[in-house]
């Protein structure tokens, strides 16, 4: 039974709702925090707290909460057309004007657009294509896919089965076979003594080409990667890696797929992360920034190569059998459009660029904090170790509850953070400032102190 006075919201909530990446039982216990709205960056819940939200909400609230000019495109286009489908021929105005946009700010030539409605959607279709290609090229047995351990790539069957973290596959009889993982990139924990970044990266280089022999190069179809790794902590990849990752791919002729729903429009401090560090993708997956996750909307972007085979396919079986019934919903390509719009006015890159310096002078001056074993983090994506010992770098134990902690202290302090193991991973809203810099890394050190003298007194 619940505690919650009944008819409540809370009371309401753990009768009826069940909630995404949460403790299905201590929910019942603890009760939702409900979110009653937004303002710029803050977000206020319905007790009458404020919280800056240091992850923008789940990656992907660029542009804040509560968007009026957003809100007005909705409602014009959902007065307008507010539903049809792009099966069959059938198309609309949005959907052609937003895959035409995406097309001209590709960072690589790219050929055509499918319109999805989540980065789970973009990538499992994109995996469906890469099976696809490889039929159509006569070779069906290539058809393993290597993404990274600490990766996270969404939570349909096959995103999760690309996703290289054990606990999110746990109970569900996943991963798939012919899903594997290479190594996670942590320089800071995984590097050798005295190894350089670029050594780093090349050992990881040579270790996915072992494994591409060990199983077969004519067996593996496609290496998935987000530029900066999400949930693995917000960690840039180590100096070099992308170049010597795709040295390895092309050798074995493996396509690369890129996935944008975290990185997508702005957030390394170019459109695109495959920008930042130089990644010539056959596919990018997008979503979260592409409608400032004002509506469910994401894309995949595929080139010539793999286009060429979706036509060959359609000359043998009739159709490009595949699709969703929202896909490219003349509503959320709308807000998108119009996303894009905002971003290009406001001139998110360079707002990025220049917010960049203060996020990593802010996080690079807690480097002092006791707790605070290393920082690392381009754009406005970072991610920060926490640990018991900076000279050995050792963890906390999980006695100590450390995430719960954090996690506690921050919201007493008006700050929301994404913890990830020991790594507090910051993907603040594109449209924050200097002074609400300031405020969050004030938050945060307030955050950091309590926790450190909660932990002292155990
Ligand atoms: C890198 C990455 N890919 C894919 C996804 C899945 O996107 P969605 O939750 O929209 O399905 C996420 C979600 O956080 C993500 O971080």
């Amino acid at each position: 039974m619940t505690h919650f006075p009944a008819n409540s919201p809370r009371a309401r909530d753990i009768a009826s709702v069940l909630h995404p990446q949460t403790n299905a039982r201590s929910h019942l216990e603890v009760g939702p925090t409900i979110m009653s709205h937004g303002d710029g960056v803050y977000i206020h819940d319905d007790e009458g707290n404020t919280f800056l939200d240091a992850g923008a909400a789940l990656w992907c609230a660029s542009l804040g909460y509560n968007n009026q000019r957003l809100a007005k495109v909705a409602y014009e286009a959902m007065s307008k057309l507010g539903y049809y489908q792009i099966f069959r021929h059938a198309s609309h105005g949005p959907a052609i004007d937003l895959s035409e946009k995406l097309l001209s700010i590709a960072p690589v030539p790219m050929s055509k657009v499918l319109l999805q409605c989540s980065g789970s959607e973009a990538n499992d279709s994109a995996v469906k294509l890469v099976w696809y290609h490889w039929h159509a090229q006569g070779k069906p047995e290539k058809r393993k896919i290597i993404s990274r351990r600490g990766s996270y790539h969404g939570s349909t069957c096959v995103a999760i089965s690309l996703t290289g973290k054990p606990e999110y596959q746990h109970g569900f009889g996943l991963p798939f076979d012919g899903f594997i993982y290479a190594d996670s990139l942590n320089y800071y924990r995984d590097a050798r003594p005295n190894e350089t970044e670029e050594q780093f990266s090349q050992r990881l280089a040579d270790s996915l080409e072992r494994q591409i022999l060990q199983e077969g190069p004519e067996t593996i179809a496609a290496f998935w990667c987000d530029p900066v790794q999400g949930s693995a902590g917000a960690l840039p990849p180590p100096k070099g890696y992308f170049d010597k990752i795709q040295a390895v791919l092309k050798k074995y002729d493996v396509l690369l797929v890129a996935d944008e729903v975290i990185c997508g429009f702005g957030r390394t401090g170019n459109l695109w992360g495959c920008q930042t560090y130089g990644i010539e993708p056959d596919m990018i997956t997008c979503a979260k920034a592409l409608s400032a996750a004002m509506l469910p909307i994401s894309a995949v972007l595929l080139n010539d190569r793999i286009f060429q085979s979706v036509m060959a396919q359609s000359d043998k079986y009739g159709a490009f059998v595949h699709g969703y019934t929202y896909a490219g919903h003349p509503v959320a390509a709308s807000v998108a459009l119009e996303t894009l719009k905002i971003y290009e006015e406001m001139d998110i890159v360079g707002h990025v660029r220049a917010m960049e310096e203060v996020f990593l002078s802010v996080m690079n001056g807690l480097r002092d904090h006791p707790m605070v074993g290393d920082f690392s983090g381009v754009g406005l994506i970072g991610g920060m170790e926490l640990v018991k010992d900076k000279e050995s770098r050792a963890s906390y134990p999980s006695s100590v509850g450390l995430s719960a902690r954090v996690d506690a202290n921050a919201r007493k302090n008006g700050l929301i953070l994404r913890i990830v193991g020991d790594r507090l991973a910051f993907s603040p809203p594109l449209i924050i400032t200097e002074q609400e810099f300031v405020e969050l890394s004030i938050r945060l050190r307030k955050t950091l102190d309590q926790t450190f003298a909660e932990i002292q007194a155990l």
